[in-house]
């Protein structure tokens, strides 16, 4: 069975047709690429997948259960986390106290125990993420590529984390901490089982990842296979920019 189905979502914005009848299937342990030309609707079809924002139409089923009605923070609770493609940190706090911040913020438990624990897990986390010698800075204080890594870190901290949905995790990232995240990528899927679907302009990176691919254009799904499979696809090449081949580049 799919860990995640979405079938005919579609998410309009007053006129603005940003998702159409957008169906497709993730098996558990799949590390799924979404690519497609800027404004196609990929963070829109995050966004509804995470619960921020409600579907116009169709529906999104986890396990085979529908989620759609439920906020992002109890989709979090079954195991859903994402990344967002601009990071959203608390800027002012450490990295290890935004480590922390989600799980005091839904437990009733606070015990010394619990947090010597959970401090503990940040630890693992932050390590894990080579964020370990910057934990005592504050999360501004971090680069853009340092600050994604959190994102990655903080998702970590859920308990029972099942399928993690990244937005542009490459994005303006340089090479040595591109290269971190995509062992993490690989580690957590070969280690742990997690599910990934990515969205992401890096289709070297995308291959690399990805198995198989969705193509977006103009809100609607254009195609789907390996990188090599949609790079080729006439739909694909038209939907880039003059006919360009970009998802065939580097
Ligand atoms: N909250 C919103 N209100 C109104 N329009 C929106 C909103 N969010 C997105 N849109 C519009 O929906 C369309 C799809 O945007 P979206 O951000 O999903 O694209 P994207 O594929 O993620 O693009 P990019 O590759 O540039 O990140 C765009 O035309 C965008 O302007
Ligand atoms: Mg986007």
């Amino acid at each position: 069975m799919s860990i995640l189905q979405v079938n005919n979502l579609a998410k309009h914005f007053g006129g603005l047709v940003a998702v159409k009848d957008l169906t497709l299937s993730i098996k558990p342990g799949e590390i799924r690429g979404l690519i497609g030309p800027n404004g196609c609707g990929k963070t829109t079809t995050m966004n509804m997948l995470a619960g921020l924002y409600k579907p116009t139409r169709g529906d999104v089923r986890y396990h085979g259960k529908s989620i759609v009605k439920l906020p992002p923070h109890i989709r979090t609770a079954q195991g859903i986390m994402r990344t967002f493609q601009i990071p959203k940190l608390f800027s002012e706090m450490t990295v290890e106290e935004n480590m922390m911040v989600p799980a005091l913020a839904t437990s009733t438990e606070k015990t010394p125990e619990f947090i010597e624990a959970l401090e503990n897990k940040a630890t693992e986390k932050l390590t894990f993420c080579k964020l370990d010698h910057v934990s005592h800075l504050l999360a501004k204080q971090l680069s853009g590529g340092q600050r994604m890594l959190l994102q990655i870190a903080r998702g970590l901290m859920v308990e029972g984390l099942e399928l993690f949905l990244m937005d542009e995790p490459f994005a303006g990232i340089n090479q040595v901490i591109k290269e971190t995240i995509m062992d993490a990528i690989m580690e957590m899927n070969d280690n742990q089982g997690i599910t990934f679907l990515i969205v992401s302009h890096e289709m070297s990176s995308v291959r690399r990842l990805c198995q198989t691919v969705c193509v977006m254009h103009e809100g609607s799904l254009i195609a789907e296979g390996s990188m090599t499979e949609v790079a080729n696809d006439p739909l694909v090449i038209e939907a880039y920019l003059g006919g360009q081949n970009a998802a065939s580049d580097s």
